[in-house]
């Protein structure tokens, strides 16, 4: 296996999506000037260790975290040190903010008056903006810029060059529990991993799966994995709001398992094989035979009787989304609906569904901008990890891009934590 430092001959990615039902990695190699990435390995592993976005069993997570890496590199035929990782859970949260600055005070011959705005402006606006009183458990995540106003122009995507007296910025931050960014920051750096850097699920889904368009004219990303529905509502191009909902596709296992009495394992496996969203468009009498525990009897149940109960949990789950979405408050309405991914979009007939319920545009969403082995990858179970990969060329999120640097942020914590014992 060849051993590439990331950065030096060709600039690799890597991806690592720690989920309560799997954990993936992906490693990819940016394509220079085309904004998209040739994927070169892909692995996934059932979860141990790992539910509802914080570690259960941190020996078991690091087994996993290694084994789907070394069939990554392998895959990849490359060796890694470096990645992005996927954060999801109920610690975090979101919140739209506003800084200004001053233009004109600074000038080197101390002469005031309007002049062209250049980066370092928007960088103070940007860091001015994260000056939010959080409790001493919490970090920004993300400081993702909306739009800038300079003087009386309202609504500016980039402001540099314009003149003017005052900048403001508008922004979306998301926020964590910082030993819920520690603990799996410091999993991965056991397995000889640094961590680059930390993305919220619905943001690296929606960065691989969304067009320009529907992040322009409105449209909510709900990323459905096992036990989070992970949402970011985009308007204006850029993110407007963002939540967990703690549900997600395994609750609907877990129906079935408890309302057909068999195991969570069967549950499982008869969800994707036989279950639909809509129970009206599945048949009452196709049947299949349920497993006895104790073999005396045999039992059989039809789809549409099956379907039911999934359809009874997906309402509730559309239901949360709907709420989400009208805490955004955007006055327009989002133009081109709602985008599906995660494993639980791949459920049948869940764009039917979410149709009836939601009255908007429902697509199901799949990773772009991605080349290369795109076959095994082409699948809505896939979009965080592909997202991850296109992150370090795709995002503006100022927070890990600058002042926070996720290397230092994490060295510096991580070490200062270790220092305790
Ligand atoms: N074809 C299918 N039909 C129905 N459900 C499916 C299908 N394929 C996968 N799923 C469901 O998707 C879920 C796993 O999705 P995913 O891998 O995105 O979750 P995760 O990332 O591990 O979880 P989380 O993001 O909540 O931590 C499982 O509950 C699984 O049953
Ligand atoms: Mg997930």
């Amino acid at each position: 296996m060849r051993s590439i430092s990331n950065g030096k001959d060709r600039q690799l990615t890597v991806g690592i999506d720690i989920g309560s039902s799997n954990i993936r990695c992906a490693i990819g190699s940016i394509i220079p000037d085309a904004n998209r990435v040739k994927l070169l390995g892909i692995s996934s592993t059932p979860s141990m260790g790992f539910r509802k976005g914080s570690i259960s069993h941190r020996n078991q997570l690091i087994e996993q975290l290694e084994k789907v890496l070394f069939e990554a590199e392998t895959m990849a035929d490359v060796k890694v040190n470096n990645a992005v990782l996927a954060i999801t859970g109920n610690h975090i949260r979101c919140l739209n903010t506003q800084a200004a600055a001053a233009l004109n005070r600074n000038r080197s011959n101390g002469v005031s008056g309007d002049r062209a705005i250049v980066e370092t402006d928007i960088d103070q606006v940007l860091n001015l903006s994260q000056a939010i009183s959080l409790p001493p458990d919490r970090d920004i995540l993300h400081t993702l810029p909306q739009e800038y106003s300079v003087d009386t122009l309202k609504e500016i995507n980039n402001p540099i060059g314009l003149t003017g007296r005052r900048l403001e910025g508008r922004v979306h931050l998301v926020t964590a529990a910082t030993s819920a960014m520690r603990n799996i920051v410091d999993c991965v750096e056991e397995i000889g991993i640094k961590v680059n850097g930390l993305v919220f699920q619905p943001l690296a889904s929606a960065i691989a799966t969304l067009k320009h368009d529907e992040m322009q004219l409105g449209v909510t990303l709900a990323e459905i994995g096992s036990s989070t529905t992970d949402i970011a509502v985009y308007h204006g191009g850029a993110v407007r709001h963002s939540a967990v909902i703690p549900i997600g596709s395994g609750s609907i296992t877990n129906d079935i398992a408890v309302m057909l009495q068999i195991s969570i394992e069967e549950a499982e496996s008869i969800k994707i094989k036989y279950a639909s969203a809509k129970a009206s468009l599945s048949s009452p009498k196709l049947e299949f035979d349920l497993q006895t525990e104790n073999g005396d009897g045999k039992r059989s149940i039809s789809e549409h009787e099956l379907s039911r109960y999934v359809e009874a949990r997906m309402q509730e789950i559309f239901h949360l989304i709907i709420n989400e979405i009208s805490r955004a408050d955007i006055k327009e309405s989002l133009t081109y609906g709602l985008v599906l991914s995660g494993g639980g979009a791949q459920l049948s007939n869940i764009s039917a569904l979410a149709g009836d319920l939601m009255g908007m545009r429902v697509r199901i969403g799949t990773p772009k901008h991605i080349d290369g082995i795109t076959d095994i990858a082409d699948l809505p179970i896939h979009s965080t990890t592909m997202g991850l990969l296109l992150w370090p060329i795709l995002s503006n999120d100022f927070a890990q891009s600058n002042h926070i640097s996720m290397n230092t942020f994490f060295q510096k914590l991580i070490q200062s934590f270790k220092e305790l014992f």
